[in-house]
């Protein structure tokens, strides 16, 4: 591998060169990294109390450096562009590939053109692809149609597309799947994750199936997809042609690799079921208030599903469950604080905040809705 050219986080090995020996990395590969992969894998005692599960944990993928798992594919799908002297990316996006894009792009000096579904991508998202220097282009439709856009570009235009199609997406995110051996010491016994274009679900089953054959581990995870409700092709067996949900990142009709998620569903005997906005919400603010970790609404599917699996005794309570957050809460503001309770609005005084918290009497005059 050749020495970093550029800027590299100090004393971190990033996914590409801890992994090398399990990716298609060559010698002419960069060394490239934003300090992504090796999040925490918790051990959720509190939500595992809950729901009576032994052994529940949470794959805290919020914590990469830009807020979501898509920056262990991105790093490897840019340092290959790098090595194959690129001068530009381009992918469609609900928002966390374009920021993860954008940030990566920065770092390698390339152009990064990023098309999203207008009105339609959680704010912080929209944020950082901007401020990482990204030409952001907002299509009046969804993410299917952001991704036919994004295709016609590259067949006219010489630039690298970076969406999961990219088949370096998927063999970087597969590390997941390693770091949640690692830290078992064994595979799970099942893996519960969000499905939107369906790469992830893809990428973690092969990661689970690469470090089987290599012998790191014996068994293998059943797969546990969940789509939202409302954008769940998958699970209904057809193209939805208007997706709804409040998940924004996994609002998509037509998943690119539909089949691969099907195939990872049934050889590992696994299920792909779905999970309304409600289940996906209460389940989003419970992991906050159990266990102190603030996810995206799309990333909570994968406990909404747990949770209704375990309801209706799916789900053995002795069972290795592994749940992938996928992304940040702090992506989507607008979200949380239209599902959070109020603020206790005081006047500037010891008396009034005392008396908003009700550990006193409320002086007089009481700030109209102080309590
Ligand atoms: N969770 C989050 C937070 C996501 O951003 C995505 C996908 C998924 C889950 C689903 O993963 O697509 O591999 O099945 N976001 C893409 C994007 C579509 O453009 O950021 P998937």
């Amino acid at each position: 591998m050749p020495p970093i050219e550029g800027s590299y986080p100090v004393g971190m090995p990033g996914i590409i060169a801890h992994y090398r020996d399990y990716l298609p990395v060559t010698e002419n590969t960069p060394l490239f990294s934003l300090g992504e992969g090796f999040t925490p894998l918790v051990h959720a005692r509190w939500l595992g109390d809950e729901l009576g599960l032994d052994h529940l944990y949470l794959k805290n993928e919020g914590q990469n450096p830009t807020g979501s798992f898509k920056d262990r594919g991105m790093v490897l799908a840019v340092a290959k562009a790098i090595e194959d002297n690129a001068e530009a990316i381009v992918c469609a996006s609900t928002g966390n590939t374009a920021a993860s894009a954008a940030a990566y792009g920065a770092l390698a000096g390339m152009q990064v053109i990023v098309v999203i579904p207008r009105g339609n991508i959680a704010i912080g998202k929209l944020a950082q692809s901007l401020h990482y220097g990204a030409k952001v282009v907002a299509a009046a439709g969804n993410f299917d149609d952001a991704l036919r856009l994004i295709r016609e570009i590259t067949e006219r235009h010489k630039v690298t597309l970076v969406n999961s199609v990219n088949p370096m997406r998927l063999e970087g995110q597969k590390t997941g799947a390693f770091e949640v051996c690692d830290a078992l010491r064994r595979a799970p016994d099942y893996l519960a994750i969000p499905v939107g274009n369906a790469g992830n679900i893809s990428a973690y089953w092969a990661g689970f199936k690469q470090y089987r054959e290599r012998g790191k581990v014996n068994g293998l995870p059943k797969m546990l997809g969940f789509e939202a409700a409302g954008s769940a092709p998958i699970v209904e067996n057809r193209i939805i042609d208007h997706p709804e949900t409040l998940a924004t990142a996994i609002k998509i009709g037509n998943p690119a690799s539909w089949d691969k998620a099907v195939a990872a569903r049934d050889e590992s005997g696994g299920v792909i079921e779905s999970v309304t906005d409600e289940e996906i919400v209460d389940a989003y603010k419970l992991i906050s208030r159990l266990e102190g970790i603030f996810c995206e609404p799309a990333s909570a599917a994968s406990v909404a599903g747990v949770i209704k699996m375990v309801r209706a005794g799916r789900l053995e309570s002795s069972a290795h469950i592994v749940c992938v957050l996928t992304g940040s809460g702090l992506k989507d503001p607008d979200t949380a604080i239209a599902r959070a309770a109020g603020v206790l609005e005081t006047a500037a005084t010891i008396d009034s905040v005392e008396a908003a918290l009700g550990w006193a009497e409320a002086p007089e005059p009481v700030l109209a809705g102080a309590r």
